[in-house]
């Protein structure tokens, strides 16, 4: 079993200040990530991620000097995955950020007529900066751009002191109902911003040890069954030697609900409620979820060599537990389940979205 005591520099070096990027539900422990991919590959190897989440294992896979390929269907998750990997050069994101700077004035009516909730979120300035950011980043298609919403993205909302918004979760937007409601109940007016020198300092910490240069990781924005459908007779062409993943837990979150505010800055839509409905369907029918599970994995297959190593890590609760297994011995019927390990983690998935229910951690599966 693989040694997860490996630490990484706090803040020293450009890995762990990217590593990160950005506030996201149930990612892995970076150094868990790292552990694994130094266990089961070697430099130049390739490791496969289905679920990548914010790209952990992606990341890891490439400061070690291995490929990281995977896809995600969350673009929250996506956009930070991507500026990890591909991230631009200081000068240009700094660059953008000044020129959103300049456009936002043109937003100030439009930021006037947002719903009451981004009144009280956000001051005026803010508003109009990030009406501006939504308006005119080509977060999907251009590297500086991916880069920049990715670092809005992160303090998009947090403490007040540190973050754009009045007071709130990091990880979780709240509903803006129960938010308008609880800030007036505390007297809590949005904090003054200027939101470019906000940026700015932000942007100098997190490239102050430099980036990840010529990294050979990518991430995919998409569903992975019909991505890997579509690669079936075209895939790409490095074999992974290690399938690295943690797929969403059964019935525990639609990673869309919680996000709902980062995905308006990413062209969404301000209603709360219209967000993610069909994916939390999903995770919540247990037919749909095995089934989901077994196409996966089945159709990473092709994408990994022979004598792969796949590790999943999962909810350790019984039927998402059982679902796995089903669903990891239907594609890899010539694997054996080598290794199942339980840790209760201070920090779960399952701890932090239904506190209500006997929390169980996670158990990891190995195979090969
Ligand atoms: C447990 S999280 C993975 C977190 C990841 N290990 C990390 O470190 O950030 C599961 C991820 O699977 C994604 N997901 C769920 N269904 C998917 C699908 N059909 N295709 C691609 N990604 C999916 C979710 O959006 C979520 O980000």
């Amino acid at each position: 079993m693989i040694k997860t005591e490996i630490t990484i520099s706090r803040y020293g070096t450009a890995a762990s200040r990217w590593a990160g990027v950005g506030p996201y539900y149930a990612m892995f422990p970076v150094n868990f990530a790292t552990a694994a991919v130094r266990e089961y590959t070697k430099p130049g190897d390739g490791v496969f991620d289905p679920f990548a989440g914010r790209a952990t294992s992606l990341f890891a896979a490439a400061s070690e000097g291995r490929i990281g390929l995977g896809i995600e269907i969350n673009p929250v998750g996506w956009v930070y995955g991507k500026a990890k990997l591909q991230t631009a050069a200081r000068a240009d994101v700094e660059q953008r950020i000044e020129w959103l700077g300049k456009r936002a004035k043109n937003y100030r009516a439009a930021a006037k007529g947002l719903p009451e909730f981004f009144t009280y979120c956000y001051c005026s300035k803010v508003r109009e900066f990030l009406l501006a950011a939504r308006d005119l980043l080509c977060w999907r298609r251009a590297k500086t751009d991916w880069t920049t919403m990715a670092l809005l993205l992160i303090d998009l909302h947090g403490k007040r002191e540190s973050a754009l918004s009045n007071q709130m979760r990091q990880t979780k937007a709240m509903s803006p109902q129960y938010a308008i409601g609880w800030w007036k109940e505390n007297k809590l007016e949005p904090p003054e911003r200027n939101p470019v020198e906000f940026m700015l300092k932000k942007v100098a910490w997190r490239y102050a040890r430099g980036r990840l240069e010529a990294s050979e990781g990518r991430v995919y924005l998409g569903d992975s069954q019909l991505i890997l459908a579509r690669w079936e007779n075209n895939a790409p062409k490095q074999r992974a030697t290690l399938l690295l993943t943690s797929p969403p837990y059964h019935g525990v979150t639609n990673y869309f609900y919680d996000q709902w505010l980062r995905l308006w800055l990413l062209g969404g839509s301000e209603k709360f409620y219209s967000t993610g409905e069909p994916c939390k369907r999903k995770f919540d029918n247990k037919k749909h979820y095995i089934a989901m599970l077994c196409r996966v994995f089945t159709k990473s297959k092709p994408l990994l060599k022979r004598n792969a190593v796949v590790y999943v890590r999962t909810d350790a609760r019984q039927f998402t537990r059982e679902a796995t297994i089903e669903a990891l011995e239907t594609a890899f019927p010539q694997k054996r389940l080598r290794d199942e390990r339980f840790s209760l983690p201070a920090f779960s998935q399952t701890a932090l979205f239904d506190s209500a229910r006997e929390p169980k951690g996670e158990i990891d599966f190995v195979m090969w």
